[in-house]
């Protein structure tokens, strides 16, 4: 008989070459192939496991060690307080988008309306939705994610203030107008894609893939926006430090007018680009 500690020390040696977190992926793992909390676990190592339980777990195991991500092989990923249902259609959301949001967060106000291009599982439109009560409107070239995106927004409540649609950039909602548009495109230079065992490499190549320089979307974006902004709106836009700057002036460049600065993440790296129109909005092109 295996004990679930026993299990538990077998699994963090098997991950110990591949991961930095072998023993907090271990605890993730095995509670899920026991099918309870990490916390349970802990507090019952004596507890046997069942020789089906074992193998699911050794079997989870091998995937972790190949560099899948633990969020795809638990089917769920944690974003700002909340877990999103994710699958490897979909990007895994990061916390570096934790203060992009934030600020999306502060600015809007239930009534009024945002726009998240290139929604993936929802992690950002949903949690705009649910901290400010508006009505977020969110895209996605991808069918499978726009999927996703809706599971999430009803599992967490939030159908009534989430509107998800398939289409490219902002093709779907040409007809609306937004206080706020927010987007994490794709945004890694081609060259600089990672293969597996990196996480990324395990990532669907259409979410991250930013053409060569990595702003190829932004650039396709930035002409749509004006003609979808109400007054006094805020735009944010994410991409890699590398090009921030480079956003950052592709961004003043298109938007003359619009007051442009830069972001920080949680590590203070340049993450993000912010543009506030300032009242009288520049004419859109068509
Ligand atoms: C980096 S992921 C971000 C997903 C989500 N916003 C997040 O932060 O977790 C980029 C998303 O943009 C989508 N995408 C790529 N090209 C697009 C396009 N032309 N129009 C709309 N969405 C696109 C991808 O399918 C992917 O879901």
């Amino acid at each position: 008989m295996t004990t679930l500690a026993e299990a538990l020390c077998a699994g963090i040696e098997s991950l110990a070459p591949a991961t930095d977190s072998a023993r907090a992926d271990a605890q993730l793992l095995l509670a899920h192939a026991v099918r309870r909390e990490r916390e349970w676990l802990i507090a019952h190592g004596d507890a046997p496991l069942s020789a089906e339980q074992r193998e699911s777990f050794e079997k989870l195991c091998r995937r972790r060690s190949s560099g899948e991500p633990v969020a795809y092989i638990l089917g769920r990923a944690g974003f700002y307080g909340r877990e999103f249902i994710v699958d490897r259609n979909v990007l895994i959301p990061r916390p570096e988008s934790e203060h992009l949001v934030e600020e999306a967060i502060a600015f809007l106000e239930a009534g009024m309306t945002a726009l998240d291009v290139g929604v993936g599982c929802g992690a950002i439109a949903c949690t705009i939705a649910a901290e400010s009560g508006a009505v977020v409107f969110g895209t996605d070239l991808s069918a499978a994610a726009i999927a996703r995106a809706e599971q999430n927004a009803r599992r967490l409540g939030l159908a009534a203030l989430c509107c998800f649609y398939e289409g490219d950039l902002t093709a779907p909602v040409r007809e609306r107008r937004f206080h706020a548009i927010v987007a994490n495109l794709p945004y890694v230079p081609t060259a600089d894609l990672p293969a597996q065992p990196d996480p990324v490499g395990f990532e669907p190549r259409a979410a991250v893939d930013g053409g060569p320089d990595g702003l190829a979307l932004y650039r396709r974006l930035l002409p749509q926006i004006p003609a979808l902004l109400e007054r006094n709106a805020l735009i944010l836009l994410e991409a890699a430090p590398p090009t921030i700057e480079e956003l950052a002036r592709t961004v003043r460049a298109t938007l003359p007018g619009f007051a442009v600065s830069i972001g920080r993440d949680y590590a203070g790296l340049p993450r993000y680009v912010r543009a506030a129109s300032q009242g009288e909005l520049p004419a859109p092109e068509n």
